[in-house]
């Protein structure tokens, strides 16, 4: 039996740079798992919101996170049995989620859960601290970015064709906002993984990204 770990690519990176599109086109075109890690912070975000427990209260909510049943189904999100998918989506959960993942102690009582994705044949991750903190053995790790002006254009695009009223400098500033806590956290802050390979997406359609990742895994496996 072969004792090779289960390959992981690691894809992180800020807010709406395209890398949760990206990886699930790269987990279909290579049949692997997908662990899409900022929807938990989100989840849990939106979990306290409907309980009454505040985002600040760091015990409260990793004591809510061991507690929450969640699965992903058929493009779908669900909570203790309640479909959330749009839910999690909101700007205002989005802030949430920035908001609760600065607690160290909910960081830890998420990390059985990121883990438990990692299954034959391999997993693509995306998130913040995948190749530096969850998966630092990934075969593959890639810091995807794109410039603020660019994630915020494209997020207004998605707002806009679900019929969602949006505002493209509420958008700047709060993306900016999130990226600075999510850099500044003390643990596991946005940062790219010395090891990691950068993809600079703001010139590059999807299906270049997409090809990009595919083409740096294929470096790591003849590496
Ligand atoms: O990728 P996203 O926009 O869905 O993530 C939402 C928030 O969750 C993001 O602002 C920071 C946090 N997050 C994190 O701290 N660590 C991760 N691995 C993924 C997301």
């Amino acid at each position: 039996m072969s004792t090779a770990p289960i390959p992981v690519i690691a894809i992180d990176g800020p807010s709406a740079s395209g890398k949760g599109t990206i990886a699930q086109i790269v987990a279909s075109k290579l049949g692997y798992h997908y662990l899409d890690s900022g929807a938990i912070y989100r989840i849990t975000a939106l979990a306290a919101k409907n309980l009454g427990v505040s985002w600040q209260d760091e015990t409260a909510l990793a004591a809510l996170a061991e507690k929450m049943n969640i699965r992903f189904e058929q493009g779908q999100i669900l909570l203790n049995g309640e479909i959330i998918t749009e839910a999690v989506r909101t700007e205002e959960i989005s802030r949430g989620a920035s908001e609760v993942a600065v607690h160290p102690q909910l960081r830890t009582a998420l990390l059985g859960l990121q883990k438990s994705f990692r299954q034959v044949p391999g997993l693509v991750a995306d998130g913040r601290d995948m190749a530096t903190v969850i998966f630092p053995d990934a075969q593959t790790k890639i810091f995807l970015t794109a410039s603020a002006e660019i994630r915020a254009e494209r997020r207004y695009k998605q707002l806009i064709e679900k019929g969602i009223h949006a505002n493209l400098a509420d958008i700047l500033q709060d993306l900016q906002t999130r990226d600075a806590r999510d850099q500044q956290r003390s643990v596991a802050p946005l940062q790219q993984s010395k090891n990691a390979t950068l993809l600079e997406t703001s010139a590059l359609s999807i299906e270049q990204a997409v090809q990009a990742v595919l083409d740096c895994r294929q470096q790591s496996i003849n590496a």
